[in-house]
């Protein structure tokens, strides 16, 4: 059996369902579908709580927008499309609002922004502290409405299809059964999300494992930009769930083990007693997850079984703005932590929450291998540079998951030839099932997967966590050798086709460990300091070699070539970050 589209978008999150929206928008005579390893609204932008970034306030305006996003990245940004993506955000997130979205109103009834890490001006839209269900639920409920778009809920992708250098389907495996099928379309969207899991503590969910990073550099698309790994500074200790950046905005403040609000040492600001748009608090992530690293170098902060945390207190809030402003945080304490912060301090600390890099597109979502295209988290079309700012990714995967969806649709539009499989394809997917039975199904391993996994995210956080060095990195790279060597003889308990979990886990770490080699690979290379790269040994930002993205090819032999091209600058040459000022 064949199945077959024109457009196939493999992941079914924000970015995705977007996508998807665009296609079928775009042209009513083109099939498209969605497969996902799990239930669209089981995906990871569901868990996004703070808000969404767009220029709505009279006072802000596109350039302010900009130009924060472009300081905030440490200049790695590509200008041209940090200007497309500004100028698009606010029309996407008045187009949700007509969806359905119930975006959180000032009592004047105009739209409620708050402020957020970075954003010198309030332009961040939010649905209390759960814009990502909301939003999600928004796209999901409105793809629903367009019976041509199909899906595949839980089935999980292990190869694309390369026909003669061009993308024609993938290779997928239905979960409920363990059947493997391709699935051929004219044009491929990666919406799959980042990859959070190869580290420890992490605000992404258990499904974000770099998979399309992964199909895409086997598959000889260049990724950019890997070494750049997003830690947020208030996550909840062992779960590593999200406390969002907008307890901060509201005005919780972060205190060391001696009550003191450490970031007035750090040039952040000075403290102040209310929120405020420059409080120190809402300084840039990079910036405060290193804060945290130098706290715990001075001794100043709380042991814990799970290592060690500084507080965040939203006490002097009171109950009425937690409760209206803060729900889910307040729910969150409550159910993980047991505590209540109407009354109790909050222990948080770093926990890895973003990939700047991701799958090199240009600013329409083309990759530069043909009929691949990637949105959202999956994709480095670099509006982020060294940092995110919160609040821009949401948007980001409204402005570019369209985008590439309208650019699919075209591509796949005008496409030479059916969706019909020829031979030298067929002969691939029997290789992914022969592969399959041979490497996972009928091998007698020494080890169980899960060791190997621990051991990946330990050698990450340890090698190439807030602060890296030549040294950490060359140790990294090492083992991480070691644990795929490893991988190759690990032994499976499960060999059941019915949702064989073990299995699903198997492939996602097979795409983890290279990611994680190519994380390692690129944060070595780049022998200076800028945004999330902090390398002990290279501490200052080096504008002359390292002004560029990388970019990690896969060559013939499997080894990681690295290019740097320039970095595209259109209006705001490189300067000076700064905050509190
Ligand atoms: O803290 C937060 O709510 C995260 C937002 C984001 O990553 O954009």
């Amino acid at each position: 059996m064949t199945l077959s589209h024109d457009v196939l978008i493999v992941g079914g999150g924000g970015a995705g369902l977007r996508a998807a929206i665009a296609v079928a928008e775009d042209d009513a005579r083109l099939s498209v579908a969605i497969v996902s390893k799990v239930y669209p609204m089981r995906s990871h932008t569901v868990s996004a709580e703070g808000g969404a970034a767009a220029v709505i306030r009279p006072d802000d305006s596109l350039d302010e927008h900009a130009y924060d996003t472009i300081s905030g990245g440490d200049w790695l940004c590509a200008q041209d499309a940090v200007e497309v993506f500004v100028k698009e955000a606010p029309g996407e997130l008045l187009r949700l609002e007509h969806w359905g979205c119930p975006w959180s109103r000032e009592p004047d009834g105009r739209v409620a922004v708050r402020p957020f890490g970075g954003m010198k001006k309030m332009r961040t839209w939010y649905a209390a502290d759960r814009t990502g269900f909301h939003l999600l639920h928004t796209l999901f409920q409105t793809a629903l409405q367009y019976e041509r778009i199909a899906r595949y809920d839980e089935w999980y992708v292990m190869k694309l299809l390369v026909d003669d250098g061009r993308v024609v389907g993938v290779v997928a495996v239905e979960l409920m059964s363990g059947r493997i099928e391709a699935i051929t379309a004219k044009a491929v969207i990666l919406c799959t999300g980042g990859c959070g899991q190869i580290y420890p503590f992490t605000t992404n969910a258990a499904i974000k494992t770099g998979d399309g990073l992964g199909l895409a550099y086997r598959a000889g698309a260049p990724l950019k930009d890997m070494e750049f790994v997003q830690y947020h500074p208030t996550g909840l200790p062992f779960t590593g769930i999200l406390v969002t950046e907008a307890a901060r905005a509201e005005g919780g403040w972060l205190i060391n083990k001696d009550g003191y609000r450490y970031l007035q040492d750090y040039d952040l600001g000075t403290p102040s007693p209310k929120p405020v748009l420059r409080s120190m608090e809402l300084g840039p992530r990079d910036r405060l997850s290193q804060a945290f690293v130098k706290e715990i170098e001075k001794g100043r902060t709380l042991d814990t079984p799970y290592g060690p945390v500084v507080h965040l207190d939203l006490r002097h809030l009171g109950e009425t703005v937690i409760d209206a402003r803060l729900p889910f945080v307040r729910e969150l304490c409550r159910s993980y932590e047991n505590i209540d912060p109407v009354h109790e301090l909050i222990p948080v600390r770093p926990v890895v929450h973003y990939m700047m890099g991701g799958v090199h597109t240009d600013i329409h979502g083309a990759t530069p291998l043909e009929g691949l295209f990637a949105a959202g988290e999956a994709a480095c079309v670099s509006i982020n540079g060294a940092n995110r700012l919160g609040s821009n990714s949401l948007p980001e995967l409204l402005v570019f998951g369209a985008r590439a969806g309208r650019a699919a649709a075209s591509f796949a539009s005008g496409a030479q030839g059916g969706t019909a499989v020829r031979p030298a394809v067929q002969a691939q997917v029997e290789d992914e099932r022969r592969r399959l039975e041979r490497d996972l199904f009928h091998r007698d391993g020494k080890e169980p997967i899960s060791a190997i996994r621990e051991e990946m995210r330990a050698t990450m956080e340890e090698g190439a966590g807030i602060y890296r060095s030549g040294d950490s990195l060359a140790k990294a790279a090492d083992r991480l050798s070691v644990l795929q060597e490893r991988f190759r003889s690990a032994r499976l308990e499960d060999r059941s086709r019915t949702f064989n979990t073990e299995l699903l886990a198997a492939l996602e770490l097979s795409f983890m460990l290279d990611v994680a080699e190519i994380i390692v690979h690129c944060a070595l290379l780049r022998e200076e300091s800028r945004g999330a790269h902090q390398r002990v040994d290279f501490p200052a930002r080096d504008d002359h070699r390292f002004l560029a993205n990388s970019l990690v090819h896969r060559d013939a032999d499997g080894s990681q070539r690295v290019e740097y091209p320039p970095v595209t600058i259109t209006r705001w040459p490189p300067g000076e970050r700064v905050y509190g000022r």
